[in-house]
């Protein structure tokens, strides 16, 4: 019979989503030779290899992913169960765990922080990511609640709109497209643009409602690496206005006029239909709708 504890399925659940010993056991709280040893008796237990490392990089063997979606589940049922054991206690604590899109990162950062204020006991877990996986934890039901742009009708979600995101082209202060209004996407694509990587919304819905061929090599999947590239003249990036508030008021980039742009859409509050919002859940929901 194969056996392990709770203690081997965290530090495993943490290595592998952190892709890094040293990080699991900082967010564990636990020495790094106190990780290995979780997962080598891990390793043992289950008598299969879980994780491969190549000198600093580590990822799961077959046999590790297949654990690991197994851990992310049991991880997020016991800590689902804990705190609305700590919520029935006590109704302005509990534990939330959001996921949200990369677009959405420094504004749920802040609506997180004046809600931590107000409920100083509550704890939460926040993942920024993109589309692609923000919709892997809805179908895999391993987050209460997700923040992104426009969910799929398809799947079976309880959605919100909340606050307008609108997406626009950025270039830097001497781009000579910047001389011109109302530029057509045909310019554009004579230029060297910055795209997103597959998978994120950002992505699709350029591709979608502008109708835009990125015609570049060059992708990169986070917003502030695009507002640098932007900054040091690699090209013309697309982001959403909210992510370059303080950059365009600088002066240190601009905003392109281009012929359908901004895309405005909105950001949604969403999760399962399925399964029942614990009490602080229900309590962001709310705060995150009225913050907007
Ligand atoms: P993403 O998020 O580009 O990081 O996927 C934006 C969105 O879903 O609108």
């Amino acid at each position: 019979m194969i056996n392990y504890t709770l203690k081997q399925l965290y530090s495993f659940e943490a290595v592998v989503r952190l892709k890094s010993f040293t990080k699991a056991s900082k967010e564990l709280f636990i020495t790094q030779p106190a990780v290995y040893m979780q997962i080598q008796q891990l390793t043992q237990n289950i008598g299969s290899d879980l994780i491969n490392t190549q000198g600093k990089k580590v990822t799961p063997t077959y046999i590790g992913n297949k654990f690991y979606r197994t851990c992310v589940e049991v991880i997020y049922i016991l800590e689902k169960s804990k705190s609305e054991i700590e919520q029935t206690l006590d109704p302005e604590a509990g534990h939330l765990q959001i996921a949200v899109a990369t677009t959405t990162n420094s504004f749920v950062s802040r609506v997180l922080a004046k809600f931590k204020r107000q409920y100083p006991k509550m704890t939460f877990h926040l993942e920024v990511t993109n589309r692609k996986m923000l919709l892997e934890k809805l179908i895999n039901n391993n987050t209460d609640l997700v923040i992104m742009g426009e969910p799929p009708i398809e799947m079976n979600l309880e959605t919100k709109p909340f606050m307008e995101n609108p997406l626009i082209a950025i270039a830097h202060p001497d781009h000579p497209l910047l001389l011109k209004k109302n530029n057509s996407i045909k310019d554009l694509n004579k230029e060297t643009l910055i795209t997103r990587e597959q998978g994120s919304g950002t992505r699709i819905t350029i591709e979608r409602i502008a109708g835009m061929e990125f015609n570049s090599d060059i992708q990169i999947n986070s917003n502030e690496a695009i507002i640098e590239a932007v900054q040091a003249g690699l090209g013309i990036g697309f982001v959403s206005k909210h992510t370059v508030k303080l950059e365009l008021e600088s002066g240190i980039i601009k905003q392109l006029s281009v012929q359908r742009f901004p895309i405005t859409r909105h950001w949604y509050v969403v999760h399962n239909k399925k399964s029942a919002l614990s009490p602080i859940a229900k309590r962001f929901k709310q705060f995150i709708i009225d913050s907007s």
